[in-house]
């Protein structure tokens, strides 16, 4: 990549620096010029670097970005930009009612339209909690400007009673413990709180650690990036670097495009393998790819991904946590390790303006407790199964979660390995299964299949991380942890629970799930990626011809435009209008 800085016109310039429109150019410079900047610098011919700025009180997993501003301007600075930063809508995991995915689209679009339609020749992507880093890089995609990523990092580790404490993985935890009755609400409460130590997003390999790892794998971020915890000073030179490079990106004109390549992304899904990532990732993945205009299919993540093995000893799958993670090495160690064993494409551009082979080259893992490498890892076949029959047209299940007292007991019967058969009980969202999992007419047991319904993106509205539904208190106090679940909805990247989730199409646009009813026996077959329903063809088309759509009852105008606008999560849950917007940063906004 060349950075010939002479001769170079900005987009910017266009705004600031235009004779041949004086009334315009004038009203521009005027009003920029009254608080932070200098008429001299703003017609400087010098880039102008948007940073969209995604942390707030209102987003507490992102908030060291706004301690960070300092250093990325600096680096900006230093390397001869001029940097703006402006607000994004908020989107935080925990906090958004009723759920952060519903705000997803709507934090691309409000970076779409800043990218678009102001004064900005590139941008520093601040990411960190779940949807964040999906939202920043499907807007970078759409406009096609020169972006690079910068994570918060995650927090530090979280401890209680001499244990690490991951975010997320203690809450599932604890619940079973409060179902139990060995804690009460005051030692739930304190456990909870013990995984949040300091600034900086999840611990865990939950969806932001996981989301993060993929910006860095796709090649959007400097190496090393993700992984470093908020609170360390290699957080402060990161967030400074990441400012200098985003100049040099400008000036050779370093586009998304340029990156986010088909092979990026199978990059992507096979790190995603090996680092344990979260079932958030294929949705999300799928709308950068979409929006970016690469054709990646659902069964692109089995295919790439489901054989590459479990490298990553973190939570939820394994044991340590952020920390750990970034001393053993962080994403480019795995990544080095990957490498080794010839399952990357190293010949991929990256922010770096190198390759992907160039930016590995002497990384591998610093402590192979915490980092396996290939050869011995911690379980093989780590990827997602993509399963289909007649109750949805494709969902997921991450087998490296499954336990092996659950696969002891569910999918080991001699001769009929991988495969269950079970009773369905059904139930109609959250508040339904929370007012009926106890209640004994049901007659669940540890032979019955859960399901959850009217969760996805449309139904919900935004698709809910529901699906890892608890067993009845009885069958918790048996011992028995995990039934298998099933439904349209997610779940958390921080579950541990071997859920089949993101079923597509959503029962509520009439997907297969709609017809199910409680009592049917349904038949996983693992070995050949299958869930069927086993009802006979004339009573499922009977149901299918007796079914009504659901009346949905919207809250706030943006649910309306979002349900009327969404699809589906094995599409990657997109504004489907936005998908045929592709590179508009050549379509300039009239003045
Ligand atoms: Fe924000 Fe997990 S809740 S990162
Ligand atoms: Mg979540």
């Amino acid at each position: 990549m060349s950075d010939t800085r002479a001769n170079k016109r900005f987009r910017s310039q266009e705004w600031f620096d235009n004779p041949n429109n004086p009334g315009m150019t004038a009203l521009y410079t005027e009003r920029y010029q009254n608080s932070t900047f200098t008429r001299e610098e703003l017609q400087s011919a010098r880039p102008v670097i948007g940073i969209a700025q995604t942390g707030s009180d209102l987003v507490p997993c992102n908030k060291i970005h706004v301690f960070l501003m300092d250093r990325i301007k600096a680096g900006i600075r230093e390397a001869g930009g001029i940097p703006m930063e402006f607000p994004v809508h908020p989107i935080q995991e925990t906090g958004k009612r009723p759920t952060a995915a519903l705000d997803r689209n709507l934090q691309y679009l409000s970076l779409v339209e800043v990218l678009h339609g102001y004064p900005i020749d590139g941008v520093v992507l601040t990411t960190g909690c779940d949807k964040t880093t999906p939202a920043m890089l499907m807007g970078a995609a759409t406009v096609d400007l020169p972006a690079i990523a910068l994570n918060g990092g995650p927090m530090l580790d979280g401890w209680w009673k001499g244990k690490r404490a991951g975010s997320g993985a203690i809450v599932w935890e604890s619940r079973r413990l409060l179902a139990e009755g060995k804690i009460d609400y005051e030692e739930f409460m304190k456990r909870v709180c013990s995984s949040a130590p300091s600034h900086g997003h999840c611990n865990t390999m939950g969806t932001a650690s996981t989301m993060n790892a993929m910006a860095e794998a796709l090649g959007m971020s400097l190496t090393g990036n993700s992984a470093i915890p908020a609170p360390f000073r290699e957080r402060m030179a990161m967030a400074y670097e990441t400012g200098k490079r985003i100049v040099g990106m400008v000036y050779e004109d370093l586009k998304p495009s340029d990156i986010l390549t088909r092979e990026a992304f199978e990059n992507a899904i096979v790190v995603n393998a090996a680092i344990g990532g979260s079932t958030n990732a294929p949705p999300h993945l799928q709308a950068v790819a979409r929006h970016i205009g690469v054709d990646l299919h659902v069964t692109d993540w089995e295919k790439h991904g489901f054989d590459v093995p479990l490298m990553v000893n973190m939570q939820p799958a394994g044991e340590y946590l952020g920390e750990s993670f970034f001393r053993a090495g962080g994403v480019p160690a795995v990544m080095g390790e990957l490498v080794k064993a010839d399952r990357l494409h190293l010949d991929v551009m990256t922010a770096t303006g190198k390759t992907m082979g160039e930016n590995l080259k002497g990384w591998e893992s610093e402590d192979t407790d915490v980092i396996t490498t290939y050869a011995k890892p911690m379980r093989t076949n780590a990827g997602f199964k993509v399963l289909s029959g007649n109750l949805f047209e494709s969902a997921l299940m991450k087998t490296s979660v499954i336990s092996k007292d659950f696969r002891d007991r569910y999918l080991s019967e001699p001769g009929n390995e991988g495969v269950f058969e079970a009773r369905a009980v059904v139930f109609e969202g959250p508040e339904d299964y929370h007012d009926r999992i106890n209640d004994a007419s049901l007659e669940i047991d540890d032979r019955t299949i859960l399901f959850i319904r009217g969760v996805g993106c449309v139904g919900y509205p935004g698709s809910a991380e529901v699906v890892n539904m608890l067993p009845p208190d009885a069958i918790v106090k048996q011992g028995i942890n995990h039934l298998p679940t099933v439904g349209d909805g997610r779940q958390s990247g921080t579950s541990e629970s071997p859920s089949i989730l993101n079923a597509s199409p959503e029962a509520v646009v009439g997907g297969g799930l709609a017809f199910l009813q409680t009592g049917d026996r349904v038949r996983l077959d693992l070995n050949n990626s299958t869930m069927n329903a086993l009802v006979s063809d004339d009573d499922w088309q009977a149901r299918i011809d007796a079914w009504q759509a659901p009346e949905l009852k919207h809250q706030t105008p943006w649910q309306e435009i979002y349900r009327k606008h969404v699809g589906q999560l094995s599409d990657g849950g997109c504004l489907e209008l936005a998908t045929a917007y592709q590179r508009i940063r050549h379509d300039l906004p009239r003045d």
